[in-house]
């Protein structure tokens, strides 16, 4: 079959990676892709929000299967338009993907759903807004309602924080349309864990569970990022963790989805907050995790085209996944200057090098090629992914590769793994 995976970044890579290793392609597309996916795929120049541009190029190249990777497509429809072009495609439709596009849809479903997540209120009003931060106090989280490129989240550890990042989003208009509302919650208090599974509306299939770093700088420290590095397993999900969040907040939301009419299918990616209290739902992405896709797909062992397919075609209760019993850690390289502004087109060296450890494999986020030389082109440019018997063993893995990529423009952090890795001992 003909594959086209639509998205440019790491994750990408990731599932071009997998996808090409499935004896069931024949011919694997990625639009626009990067350098490296150009390596395992047919690069097409289009963009991944250009959804009229895809449909017609898709149908044009007698596309079997589409898969989206970044949430702006599912959110503005590119399933709908896809499936209405007749063309097959992976991911929930658009009112299913209001699960991410929307703040405020994702905490009516949870509160509806009875689904434990932080307590929280709207505001279209600055001073509205501002008179409930002074009534709640801080710590408190402000979040623009809608898509912000993963920007639109302050942890407000003081009251002041928290008014400025109100008039930004109401008054400023920093976000745009995106920041028209915002979402006041409550502060949530624990460790954070990525929890995916593959649902298809009935059937719900659990992935292995990771751990994201988000903040830019060593110990979690400076402003946050798309994910600078990530680990699976996360042993702080338990089996009993897993069971409650099964059972009180994916299956709920389901079910409170189907009750809608708009029924969810593809990749749930739940934002946890493992509290004193037990799993608390942070949020929701409707797409697999940016770098957790990248240490989910080395940890597969099974064919990942097949649990695409039965996602999308309600056969999913078919599908069982195998995993591999090693750990994976995934540490991003990065621009520098990442996540504020950085240069484009710095010359990376030795990456053949990086990756000539079986245990490596190198996916690629924002590079391309000239001739014979990698040139980064985003913030985050690399995904140094390796395979260990222990968390330990792959993040040693994984920086001795680090090192002997030669990048004097990039950087990354140094305790990709820290928790997992105090708690091996
Ligand atoms: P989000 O874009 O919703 O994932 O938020 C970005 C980050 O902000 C999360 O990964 C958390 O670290 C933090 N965050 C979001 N909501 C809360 C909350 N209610 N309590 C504590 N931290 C939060
Ligand atoms: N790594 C966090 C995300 O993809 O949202």
């Amino acid at each position: 079959m003909r594959v086209l995976v639509i998205g440019s970044g790491g994750r990408e890579h990731a599932l071009c990676w997998a996808i090409a290793n499935s004896p069931m392609v024949t011919k694997l597309f990625c639009a626009p892709g990067n350098g490296g996916i150009a390596e395992i795929a047919e690069l097409v120049d289009l963009r991944a929000e250009d959804i009229d541009g895809l449909v017609s190029w898709t149908r044009d190249h007698a596309i079997d299967f589409c898969m989206p990777g970044p949430e702006a497509p599912l959110v503005a429809g590119i399933a709908d338009a896809m499936e209405a072009a007749g063309v097959p495609c992976f991911g929930p439709l658009a009112g299913g993907a209001q699960l991410e596009g929307s703040k405020t849809f994702m905490k009516e479903v949870a509160d509806a759903a009875g689904v434990p997540t932080a307590q929280w209120r709207r505001f279209t009003d600055a001073p509205e807004a501002r008179a409930y931060v002074a009534e709640q106090g801080a710590p408190i989280v402000i979040k623009a309602d809608g898509l912000a490129a993963g920007k639109g989240v302050t942890v407000a550890m003081t009251t002041d924080e928290a008014n400025v990042a109100i008039d930004d989003a109401l008054l400023g208009g920093i976000f745009g349309e995106a920041g028209a509302s915002v979402v006041i919650e409550e502060f949530l208090e624990g460790e954070e864990a990525s929890f995916h599974v593959l649902t298809d509306g009935e059937a719900v299939l659990p992935l292995a569970t990771a751990q994201d770093h988000k903040r830019v700088g060593d110990g979690d420290t400076g402003p946050n990022t798309g994910g600078m590095g990530c680990y699976s397993p996360a042993s702080i999900v338990t089996s009993e963790i897993e069971a409650q969040v099964m059972e009180t907040i994916i299956g709920p939301t389901v079910t409170e989805m189907n009750r809608r009419g708009t029924p969810f299918r593809g990749v749930l990616y739940a934002g946890l907050m493992i509290t004193a209290t037990g799993p608390k739902l942070i949020e929701f992405n409707v797409r697999f995790g940016d770098p957790e896709c990248q240490v989910m797909m080395t940890r597969l062992r099974s064919d990942l085209v097949p649990a695409l397919l039965a996602t999308r075609d309600k056969e999913l209760h078919h599908i069982a996944l195998r995993w591999h019993d090693k750990a994976a850690l995934t540490v991003v390289m990065a621009t520098q200057g990442y996540p504020a502004s950085y240069p484009k087109d710095t010359p990376i060296n030795d990456l053949d090098a990086a990756e000539a450890d079986e245990s490596i494999t190198l996916f690629h986020a924002g590079t391309r090629r000239d001739g014979d030389q990698w040139l980064s082109t985003g913030g985050r440019v690399l995904g140094v992914t390796a395979l260990g018997e222990t968390i330990a063993q792959a993040q040693t893995s994984a920086y001795r590769s680090v090192d002997r990529l030669d990048w004097p423009r990039g950087f990354c952090r140094r305790d990709i793994g820290w928790r997992e890795i105090a708690r091996e001992g």
